[in-house]
């Protein structure tokens, strides 16, 4: 049988960027040390760092409860507010947001200082997205699906940002009919390139593939993009966190096997599914 694995499986740069100055500060010995929100999806490595010490603060409220000491950001970012209530609570703010979605929440601002209406393609739940509105002053307008185009005066200028890890080909369908609505849209994918590389990666080998094994976190929005992508193309695409949950499944010995994983899942999981698939079938 034949075992692929997609290049771009795993860490990106952006979680190999937070999670390594979550372990520079527990080296360097701060404390106490916080990270705002799970510092990635995946929960074993979230649990291996709070018995380390790296206590997880959920929302405002735990923040304004808590010891201050050091807070880090994580790659999704926070919004200004966010950001300011930590400094006005006396913690020290280190700053992991990734600089891709840094360089959003500049788009986004110089957009409203032209008068630009802003758009987002995104999932307004997700914190990256609820983090970028968090830099405006105006609320921009969150698009998830074609129904949440508002009606707006054709000729308004607008400018069109999306989530980093928003489906490609759904954000191309969403400019298509937002152009046919609006005449003076100005566009920029902000998609980064590891989520075009690993969502085009899940494409092709999932073409290819007798079954697909996509592991990451059930919360994880650039993980479940992938399953999306993989069941598109394969019928036999699995959705595993660990190993445990593949050992669980009816997963049956196929011709070829193609193996992909969310930006937050660490190399010794891909690597145990990995080894399984090729040692026990
Ligand atoms: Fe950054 Fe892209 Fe990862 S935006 S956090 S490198 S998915």
């Amino acid at each position: 049988m034949e075992v692929r694995v997609a290049e771009s499986a795993g860490f990106c740069f952006g979680v190999e960027r937070a999670v390594s100055l979550v372990e520079k500060l527990l080296a360097e010995g701060r404390k106490p040390l916080y990270t705002y929100g799970p510092i990635i999806h995946n929960e074993q490595v979230v649990g291996e760092l709070e018995e380390r010490g790296v206590h997880v603060l959920h929302d405002l409220t735990e923040l304004e409860e808590a010891e201050p000491g050091t807070v880090v950001i994580r790659s999704h970012g926070v919004s200004r507010a966010e950001q300011q209530k930590m400094e006005d609570l006396g913690f020290e703010v280190e700053d992991a947001t990734c600089p891709f979605v840094k360089k959003i929440h500049r788009m986004a601002q110089e957009a409203e200082e032209q008068g630009k209406t802003l758009f987002i393609a995104g999932d307004p739940t997700h914190p990256e997205v609820q983090a970028i509105v968090g830099w405006c002053r105006q609320k921009p307008y969150v698009i998830e699906e074609k129904e949440d185009i508002p009606v707006l005066d054709p000729g308004i200028p607008l400018k069109i940002l999306s989530q980093t890890t928003f489906n490609q080909n759904k954000f191309k369908k969403l400019v298509e009919i937002i152009r046919e609505r609006y005449y003076n849209a100005d566009v920029v994918n902000t998609i980064c390139l590891a989520t075009q590389k690993r969502q085009q990666e899940a494409a092709e080998l999932s073409t290819q593939a007798d079954a697909m094994i996509v592991i990451g976190s059930i919360r994880s929005s650039n993980t479940k993009k992938l399953v999306q992508i993989c069941e598109a193309y394969c019928a036999k695409t699995y959705f595993v966190q660990t190993l445990a949950d593949l050992k669980q499944q009816a997963f049956h010995p196929v011709r070829f096997v193609g193996i992909t994983a969310g930006a937050s899942t660490p190399k010794n999981i891909i690597e145990e599914v990995q080894n399984f698939v090729r040692s026990e079938f």
